[in-house]
């Protein structure tokens, strides 16, 4: 019989530090983007930092099930690309796994290859919107089935793709980077906008690897059919996951850590900027650009957080800028003094879990009181956090934000299913039980 891998239970005690120096995974965004541009590309890059999470992962098995050969080597990979359309029919059904960039970013390029590829997922992720891809997709030609016309798993490919002038209706880099990539294999000149500035990596990479695109204004053009040169590439770390670090931090009483070699877009820091505002104390050190993309250490020490107005009130075009750090604001929120507030962020409620659930639960489950909206949240600061046992949903950001609460917490607090955490940040609880000290973190199961 196959042996089924049970997740830990992780039991996190209160904790009135987080002390050290440490690094946070390879960014997520810019690993996947990284791994598909050099699949793309002409000829032989290396990959160095590259996120060995899970979803990560997942993308580098889709492009290997693709005919990339693709070599681990020391802490970097070498990746043999073949050009725009050098993928090869797998021969089954492509597993993108929890993560929707792999799946979405992938559609835009194996809908150009003279085959069709099935690309399919987990329970979390055959629930996730597929239409807001499909819909640009089919506008450049692309033949595509999908199960229930909206969700994975997706049959598509076999079509030579038309240029198209698209606005999408949602702030959403996954969309944006899906027609992105279709557009480097169709014919003619592809324009793209979207109704809010989304994370820009894969615009920086279109530079980098020598396609035609400009942007303007916020209109994207990318020409059809320009080869990619290969180039040696090095991922930065993630923001999104030092977030928790940043967030630890600032709330525990005795805390001074540095996190080194984080990417520092600011298409990616709006959560720093939030909580600088809110009183954090958050220093930029070792500044320096790499491939577009800014890096540098953050020093962050403990601060009392306050609101300056009644209630501080997160909407509009600031969502898409920290989408990822929603749950540990959420965390914050319970913790400053003032009221935080959550707008316009119903995207949250199609993510890997829907976030603004497992939040709202998350917070009571410890003892805490939150009013939950259709697009997002309100919380009241100053409470006190009990404890509690968090149901994560296999949500890897909710396993970490309320391994951060329950550092705060009084009492003790069980995370079930931890082991989601490794989709985006495997040691996870290693680093942050290092950070945090002995009897911090415990394996309970
Ligand atoms: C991502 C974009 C965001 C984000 C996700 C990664 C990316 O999703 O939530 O974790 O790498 O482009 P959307 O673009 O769908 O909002």
């Amino acid at each position: 019989m196959a042996e089924v891998a049970m997740s830990r239970k992780m039991r996190i005690n209160h904790s009135h530090r987080v002390r050290g120096a440490l690094q946070t995974p390879g960014d997520k965004s810019i690993s996947h983007r990284a791994l598909i541009f050099t699949s793309i590309a002409r000829g032989t890059s290396r990959i160095e930092g590259l996120a060995t999470s899970n979803d990560c992962r997942a993308t580098l098995e889709c492009i290997r099930r693709l005919g990339i050969e693709v070599e681990e080597r020391d802490s970097s990979l070498i990746v043999h690309g073949k050009g725009l359309r050098g993928y090869r029919q797998p021969s089954t059904s492509l597993d993108a796994g929890n993560s929707g960039s792999t799946i979405r970013m992938l559609s835009g390029l194996v809908a150009a290859q003279p085959f069709t590829t099935v690309i399919d997922g987990d329970e979390s992720l055959r629930r996730r919107p597929m239409a807001r891809i499909i819909e640009p997709l089919e506008m450049m030609g692309a033949r595509v089935e999908a199960r229930d016309g909206r969700f994975a798993p997706i049959k598509i490919g076999g079509a030579q793709l038309k240029a198209i002038n698209y606005t999408s209706r949602v702030p959403s880099a996954q969309i944006k980077s899906c027609v992105l990539l279709a557009a480097l294999c169709a014919e003619g000149r592809t324009t793209f906008r979207e109704p809010a500035p989304s994370r820009n990596h894969t615009e920086l990479m279109l530079a980098e690897f020598g396609a035609r695109f400009s942007e303007t204004n916020g209109e994207m053009t990318v020409e059809g059919g320009t080869e990619l040169k290969a180039i040696n590439y090095r991922v930065p770390g993630d923001p999104s996951s030092a977030a928790f670090f940043v967030a630890a931090a600032t709330l525990l009483k005795d805390s001074e850590i540095v996190i080194r070699g984080v990417a520092l877009n600011p298409s990616r820091t709006a959560f720093l900027d939030v909580m600088t505002n809110l009183g954090a104390k958050i220093e930029r050190e070792n500044l320096s650009v790499r491939h577009g993309e800014a890096v540098g250490d953050l020093r962050v020490t403990t601060a009392e957080l306050r609101s300056e107005r009644q209630a501080t009130v997160i909407a509009g075009s600031m969502i898409p800028n920290l989408i990822d750090e929603i749950p540990i604001l959420a965390v914050i929120g319970s913790q400053m003094e003032g009221r935080l507030e959550i707008r316009d962020a119903a995207e949250l409620r199609v993510k890997e879990s829907d976030r603004i659930r497992t939040i709202c639960d998350g917070i009571r489950a410890m003892g805490g009181e939150i009013e939950e909206f259709e697009d997002g949240f309100a919380i009241n600061g100053s409470q006190p956090l009990t404890g509690g046992t968090i149901t994560t949903a296999g949500d890897h950001r909710i396993a970490m934000a309320f391994s951060v609460a329950g550092l705060v917490a009084a009492g003790a607090t069980e995370i079930e299913d931890a082991d989601c955490a490794a989709v985006s940040f495997p040691d996870f609880y290693r680093v942050l039980g290092d950070a945090a000290g002995e009897g911090a973190i415990d394996e309970i199961a």
